[in-house]
C-alpha cells in the first residue's frame, strides 16, 4: 500500500517511543522508505541502532553527524513524502506550535514541506492541561493532521487519555491519507518504454539505441501520483521504482500481446517505445554462419501496436511518441490522425540532448486540434512531470 512512499519518522522523548520499532515495522513492509530522525531525549527511550536495522538506514539525532558532515534537514524535510512524528512529547508539541529550532527534528518539521502526522503521547494530566490543548489547537491549525492519543492504562500507572495511538492505526491513517493524496489515484495507466529485440538467429537480433529512460520517468511519475501503473518494459538495463508493476518483454510481438490485453482495462495508455519496426521474417534456429557471399534478411512489419490500441480505444486517452530526424511536428500530426490519438509527444533527433540513452529530453506535444506546445530542454524526469501535468489538463477538459 506504501510501496514507494518516502516516510520520515521523527521520534521524542517519550515513553511511548518503544512503540516506533514496529511503526517502521510496519511501515517497511508495506513498501515504504523509512529514515527515522531522533531528538536527543528520545534515545534515552529507544536505541538508534535498533531503528536503524528496522529501517534499513542512519539514524540521526544531530545537526552534524560524527564525522563532522552536516545532516542536511532541509534535503531530509524535502526528501519526504510524509513526516510523522511519533510519540510527540509535550515538549515537542509546544516547540512545534511556537517555531522553536533547537534541535535536528525540529529544523526539519520546520523545513518540510510535506504534510505532517503527529501522534500525541503523554500522561492524562499533561494532555489535559491547558497549555498542551492551546498547543494541539495551534499545530492543527498550521494544517498538520493531529493523530488521536488513545485512553487505556498509562505508563506513569494512572488510566485516562494520552497513549499514544498504536503503530496500526498511525500506519492506517497514513495509507488512506497518502493514497487519497495522488491526482491519479484509482486511473490504471499502461506505459511502454524501452527499444525491442527482434531475433535473427540465437546471437543476433535486430535492436535501437532505445535506453527505456523517459518511460521509466513517465511510469514513476504516474505511479507517485497514486496510479495503477502497468510497465511494459522492452530489452532496459534499467528498472522502474517497486510501485510500478513492470512487465519485462523482449520483442515488438510479445510488446503486442500484452499491450493489446492491458489496454481494455487502462484508463490512460502512454506509449513510450521505441518499437521496431521490422523483424526477420525466417528466424534462423541455428547460428548463421559467415560466408564470403552477402547475406540477405528478408524482413517483415512487426505489429503496430499503437494503430491497433488507437482501433481497439473507447473511453481511454491514448498518448503517442514520435521521434523523427525531420519534419517532426508534420509527421506528428499524421500520426495523430492516423492512429486515433488524444496527443502525441514528440521530440527531433536533430535537438542536442534529446532522444535516445541521454539523461534529458526537449519534446513538443501536439494535441487533437493540431495546437503546438513547446517545452525547453529539461531532464526526463521533468519532462516526465511535463507530460503527466498536460495529461491532467487534457483529462480535465
Ligand atoms: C521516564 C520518562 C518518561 C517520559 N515520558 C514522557 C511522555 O510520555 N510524554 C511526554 O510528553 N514527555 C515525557 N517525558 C518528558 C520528556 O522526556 C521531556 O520533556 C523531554 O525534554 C522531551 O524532549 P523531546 O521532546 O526533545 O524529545 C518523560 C520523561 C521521563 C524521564
Amino acid at each position: 500500500m506504501l510501496q514507494g512512499k518516502k516516510i520520515l519518522l521523527g521520534v521524542t522523548g517519550g515513553i511511548a517511543a518503544y512503540k516506533c520499532a514496529t511503526l517502521v515495522r510496519l511501515l517497511v513492509k508495506q513498501g515504504a522508505e523509512v529514515k527515522v530522525i531522533m531528538t536527543p531525549d528520545a534515545a534515552a527511550f529507544v536505541t538508534q541502532q535498533a531503528l536503524s536495522v528496522l529501517s534499513k538506514n542512519k539514524v540521526e539525532t544531530e545537526f552534524f553527524a560524527e564525522d563532522k558532515t552536516w545532516n542536511n534537514h532541509v534535503h531530509l524535510g524535502l526528501w519526504a513524502d510524509a513526516f510523522v512524528i511519533a510519540p510527540c512529547t509535550a515538549n515537542t508539541l509546544a516547540k512545534m506550535a511556537y517555531g522553536l529550532c533547537d534541535n535536528l527534528l525540529m529544523a526539519t518539521y520546520l523545513s518540510a514541506r510535506c504534510k505532517v502526522y503527529v501522534a500525541p503521547a503523554m500522561d492524562v494530566d499533561m494532555l489535559k492541561h491547558a497549555s498542551t490543548q492551546a498547543n494541539l489547537k495551534k499545530i492543527a491549525s498550521y494544517k498538520n493532521v493531529i493523530i488521536p492519543t488513545e485512553k487505556g492504562e498509562l505508563a506513569s500507572g494512572l488510566e485516562g487519555d494520552g497513549r499514544m495511538a498504536e503503530p496500526e492505526t498511525i500506519l492506517a491513517i497514513l495509507e488512506k491519507q497518502l493514497k487519497s493524496a495522488g491526482k491519479l489515484t484509482g486511473k490504471k495507466v499502461l506505459i511502454t518504454a524501452g527499444p525491442t529485440y527482434e531475433e535473427i538467429d540465437p546471437v543476433r537480433f535486430i535492436g535501437n539505441r532505445s535506453s527505456g529512460k523517459m518511460g521509466i520517468a513517465i511510469a514513476n511519475e504516474f505511479a507517485k501520483q497514486g496510479a495503477e501503473v502497468t510497465l511494459v518494459l522492452g530489452p532496459s538495463k534499467l528498472s522502474p521504482e517497486k510501485n510500478v508493476n513492470c512487465v519485462r518483454v523482449e520483442s515488438a510481438n510479445e510488446m503486442f500481446e500484452h499491450c493489446t490485453s492491458l489496454f481494455k482495462h487502462s484508463d490512460i495508455a502512454i506509449l513510450a517505445a521505441a518499437v521496431a519496426d521490422y523483424k526477420a521474417a525466417d528466424y534462423s534456429p541455428k547460428k548463421i554462419k559467415k560466408t564470403k557471399d552477402n547475406l540477405k534478411i528478408k524482413l517483415e512489419p512487426t505489429p503496430d501496436i499503437l494503430a491497433t490500441l488507437g482501433k481497439q480505444k473507447k473511453k481511454q486517452c491514448l498518448i503517442g511518441f514520435a521521434l523523427e530526424s525531420e519534419n517532426v511536428i508534420e509527421y506528428a500530426k499524421q500520426k495523430i490522425k492516423n492512429k486515433n490519438l488524444d496527443f502525441i509527444v514528440a521530440n527531433s533527433l536533430q535537438d542536442e540532448g534529446a532522444g535516445f540513452a541521454t539523461d534529458t529530453n526537449k519534446v513538443t506535444i501536439i494535441d487533437k486540434k493540431g495546437k503546438v506546445f513547446n517545452y525547453p530542454l529539461k531532464s526526463k524526469e521533468a519532462v516526465a512531470k511535463d507530460i503527466l501535468n498536460f495529461t491532467l489538463s487534457y483529462l480535465k477538459k
